[in-house]
């Protein structure tokens, strides 16, 4: 596992939170409990800060990365990431922000000082360009993305289910590990 500091900043990670021997994780990043990091993931929070909540997985090949404040942008945009999220194989979050309960289709690209509020599908392989606002309660598609349709009772009992699925695989990652 490559958990890093960088500028005096460590990762912190919950005692219930998994994160893959594969993956690299560095600097000002905070890892809620039951939330899990998979192979060759990187987590890197060097020059902003990067806040992973409860229940949520961050699935392989996936890269989350920051942007810093300076001439060009004085706010900066850090990441910060949600409860009950699912984010899907090798997707591109950079600079964003992602509320409670979203499916983060595979291969996504989310750009600095997008919001993606909850309760959201984003179909597989889509852009979010920069300061985008994706509403609650939608399936989302496309590069660019646009608003397809409002999700239907089982697709928002999904987006749960999802995040638990991988809370539970998760543990047994963490028991396999112990064993
Ligand atoms: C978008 C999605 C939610 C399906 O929505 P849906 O309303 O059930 O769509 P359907 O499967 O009925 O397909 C409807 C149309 O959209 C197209 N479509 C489906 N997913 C698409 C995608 N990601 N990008 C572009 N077009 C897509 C289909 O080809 C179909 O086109 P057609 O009408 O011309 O034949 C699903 O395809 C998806 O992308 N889910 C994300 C899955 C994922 O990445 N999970 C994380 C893994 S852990």
């Amino acid at each position: 596992m490559a958990i890093r500091s960088f500028a005096n900043k460590e990762p912190r990670m919950s005692e219930l939170a998994y994160v893959d021997e594969m993956a690299v994780v560095i600097g000002d990043v905070d890892i809620d409990e039951d939330s899990s990091i998979w192979p060759m993931v990187v987590v890197r929070g060097d020059i902003n800060s990067i806040r992973i909540g409860k229940r949520t997985s961050i699935q392989d090949g996936s890269v989350i990365h920051v942007n810093h404040v300076g001439e060009f942008n004085p706010a900066g945009n850090p990441v910060i990431i949600g409860d009950d999220v699912t984010v899907g194989h090798k997707a591109l979050l950079h600079g964003c922000q992602i509320a409670d309960r979203c499916l983060i289709g595979m291969g996504s690209i989310i750009m600095d000082g997008a919001f993606v509020e909850s309760d959201i599908i984003l179909g597989a392989g889509s852009l979010v360009p920069r300061n985008k606002v994706l509403h609650s309660g939608y399936l989302w598609l496309g590069n660019p993305v646009e608003k397809i349709r409002a999700l239907t009772e089982n697709e928002l009992r999904f987006l749960r289910y999802s995040a638990n699925y991988y809370v539970q695989l998760q543990r047994r990652y963490r028991l396999d590990k112990k064993s």
